[in-house]
Order: C-alpha cells, then structure tokens, then sequence
C-alpha cells in the first residue's frame, strides 16, 4: 500500500473520482482490495454505508476501519479474504465493484474478472483504476517514481482483454490526471 503523504497528492479528490465512475446515492457497492481505504470512507459517504470492503491483509482493514470510524461512516461488512472469493462471501447482488490500483498486480486476472460478475446484478458496473502503460521514471509525485514496475502496468486494451470474455462491456474509459486512467464496464 503506498504511503498516504503521496498518495493524498496524487489523489486530493477521492469522492470525485469515484462520483466520475458512476458511483451514486442509492447504490450498494464493493470496495474490492480496499487497502487501508482510502477511497472506502469516501465511496461511505457517497452511497450512505452501503458499501463492502474487501482485503487479503488484515492490518490494510484494520486501517480502513479506524478511518471510517473517524469520518464517523459506517460500512456494511470488513471482509478479510482473497479477492476471487467474493461470490461466496458477500450475501447480496451489488450495483458496482471498484478496483483501484491493483488489477495489475492479481495472478489470477480472469478469475477475479468471473467472481466480479457474479457479485455484481445485470447491468450492474464494474469499476477500475489503473495507472497509465508508461514508464515508472515518469510517474514522480513528490520527487520520487510512484507505481508498480513499469512491466506491471496494464494498458486499457489488455483489461478489455481480460474483463470482457466473463460478459462484460466496456461504458467508459477516462484519464485521470496525472497518471492514472479509469474504465467502467456494465455485466450483461
Ligand atoms: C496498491 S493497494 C491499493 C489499495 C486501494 N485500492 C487504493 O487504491 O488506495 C493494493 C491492495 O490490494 C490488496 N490485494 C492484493 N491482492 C489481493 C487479493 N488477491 N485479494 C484481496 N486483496 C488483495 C493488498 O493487500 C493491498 O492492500
């Protein structure tokens, strides 16, 4: 997980990247490979509490749950597990799963892909944040390179690659300045 000094400088408006990805009042939503929830305590905000939180490290939850409880938001359940597993552990169909700045890192891509689109109701969306394909020198915040490696990065086309085939279609696909883009996908 980065550390939050730059992490709050490249990322100075949570809620409004998510309000950017479709996230709306009245949805029920996941925060899949949440980290110490940077963007959870926002997507709270914006969907009042109806929001799930998944991460395979549990001090990373432990972290996103003090912060959610010091915005004074609620969440409807901290789930520590891997993120393949969620079909099985989240009781309800929901309106959008968000995975922000870690698709690339995921062994198991096209299985995460499966297990997003049976959690996810029809016509439900699937959320994502990746850093932009260019190389990890280009991307300082703070004077220092920020990122995964530069072999790491997933360019738009290979998450359309690996999203599409579990019945998925591509909505939009935004830059977010600097260095990250994002793409929403609705389930059939
Ligand atoms: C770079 S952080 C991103 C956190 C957050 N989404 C954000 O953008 O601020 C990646 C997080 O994904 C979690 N993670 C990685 N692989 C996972 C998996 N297979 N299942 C669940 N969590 C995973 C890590 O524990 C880490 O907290």
């Amino acid at each position: 997980m980065p550390d939050r000094d730059w992490w709050t400088v490249l990322w100075p408006d949570p809620a409004g990247l998510l309000l950017s990805l479709g996230v709306a009042p009245g949805m029920t939503v996941l925060d899949l490979c949440c980290g110490d929830g940077y963007f959870t305590a926002p997507l709270a905000k914006i969907v009042d509490g109806r929001v799930y939180a998944l991460d395979l490290d549990p001090a990373m939850i432990e972290m996103a749950r003090a912060e959610a409880e010091q915005e004074g938001v609620s969440v409807l359940k901290w789930i520590i597990a891997d993120a393949g597993e969620i079909s099985r552990l989240i009781p309800e169909k929901l309106d959008l799963v968000l995975i922000a700045n870690t698709l690339h890192g995921v062994p198991d891509q096209p299985g995460l892909v499966q297990a997003v689109a049976k959690t996810l109701r029809p016509g439900g969306v699937f959320a994502i944040v990746n850093w932009h394909p260019v190389p990890r020198e280009q991307t300082t915040v703070l004077g220092h390179p920020r990122g995964p490696k530069t072999d790491m990065r997933m360019p738009p086309e290979a998450v359309r690659a690996v999203v599409e085939p579990a019945g998925f279609h591509l909505i939009t696909l935004i830059d977010l300045p600097p260095y990250h883009y994002g793409m929403t996908f609705e389930r059939a």
